[in-house]
């Protein structure tokens, strides 16, 4: 403790510390984002070991930016630096969160969410001033991270680890059921069920129209007859019929109008019909969050992306972490009285609902 004055020396010291380390972790969260999209993780994991020069030559990029990214890695203790030489190493264990034939395990692309939200500071900065929000339109690649993204979480697990958390699910599939994604974004989780699911018939909905032109070529190149996207609000979006599976991936907190979207849901249900949902883990009370894993990126995610894009259209900007209490709360509220939570090991972010009137 300082004798002058209250604060306790080592505390702040310590504090310093801590923030140095995160300022030096934000900034190797980006070269591990350029890492990622260059392709770089990929060819050093094939390579296991090798100098700038053969990383470069592998990779079709130039060698001096390749140096500079592998001195950052190293630096980083992302790579190691092999003494006495030019060359560099990645660890098996560290390339099994690096790379993309990791698959799930794959945490690099993750690190992409820190430039797609850096690239609207200062439109968020403005809005701490004026209120307001940011819309989707003006963040650079989200829709393209957020897909790849979803292709790891939600699409190829869907089959295995996810549909099964509801019993008879698959048979209905097999059988043929009206589906409807809600916030499909590009469409993948839908365009694999439509594959593998010839007797249903799929529909996705999503206000951006970049994602949805994406969704429509992948079905053209697959030729797929039983899926179709529509662009649309889901504030005010009615769609002609009932659906018998109603699907909502990551995709309600961020509404503008959660509690009209959830209304929507229930009157376009069947009586006997699903709505999965998959949305965020964590409490409503952010006393609660306090040590949860990911509680500092949710709530950037939550100031830089979700709560800004639903204050955009005039929303509620619930946040990210929403939290579990109200969502069950806004659930009861749009008319439903069975919700069931499931937690799966291979999402720990997020937490499935299953839910009927
Ligand atoms: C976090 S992304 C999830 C996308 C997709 N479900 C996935 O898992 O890849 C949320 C999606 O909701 C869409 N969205 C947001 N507000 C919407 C609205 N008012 N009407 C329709 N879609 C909306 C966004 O365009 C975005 O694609």
């Amino acid at each position: 403790m300082c004798n002058s004055c209250s604060i306790d020396l080592q505390k702040a010291e310590g504090f310093a510390e801590s923030m140095v380390q995160m300022i030096n972790q934000g900034a190797l969260a980006l070269m591990v984002s350029i890492g990622h999209q260059t392709g770089l993780f990929d060819a050093l994991a094939e390579m296991k070991t090798g100098s700038s020069e053969c990383l470069a030559k592998t990779s079709g990029l130039q060698e001096r930016y390749v140096r500079e990214w592998l001195y950052a890695m190293a630096a980083g203790k992302i790579v190691e630096a092999i003494p006495d030489s030019d060359l560099f190493h990645l660890p098996e264990e560290h390339a099994a969160h690096l790379c993309r034939k990791s698959g799930g395990d794959n945490i690099a692309l993750y690190a992409q969410y820190i430039p797609v939200l850096a690239s609207v500071e200062a439109q968020v900065i403005s809005c701490f001033w004026q209120g307001g929000g940011v819309p989707y339109s003006s963040y650079e690649r989200f829709h393209e991270v957020m897909a790849e993204d979803s292709s790891l979480t939600i699409v190829d697990p869907i089959l295995d680890k996810i549909l099964p958390i509801e019993p008879g699910l698959i048979a209905q599939l097999e059988k043929g059921i009206q589906v409807l994604d809600i916030g499909c974004g590009r469409g993948k989780a839908m365009i694999k069920l439509a594959e593998h699911f010839p007797n249903s018939k799929f529909w996705g909905v999503d206000l951006c129209l970049d994602p949805l032109t994406k969704a429509k070529e992948e079905v053209a190149q697959r030729g797929l007859t039983n899926v179709q996207f529509e662009l649309a609000d889901l504030t005010t979006y009615r769609p002609e019929g009932k659906f018998d599976l109603i699907t909502a991936f990551d995709a309600i907190h961020d509404q503008a109008r959660p509690d009209l979207v959830l209304s929507t849901v229930f009157e376009c249900l069947t009586d006997q019909g699903i709505f999965l949902m998959q949305d965020i883990f964590g409490s409503s009370e952010v006393r609660n969050n306090l040590d949860h894993p990911f509680g500092p990126l949710l709530y950037t995610l939550s100031t830089m992306h979700c709560m800004t894009v639903s204050l955009a259209q005039g929303g509620m900007g619930l946040g990210t972490l929403w939290g579990v209490e109200k969502a069950r709360e806004m659930i009861k509220e749009a008319g439903f009285s069975w919700i069931q939570e499931h937690k799966l090991e291979h999402d720990p972010m997020n937490c499935y609902f299953i839910i009927r009137k």
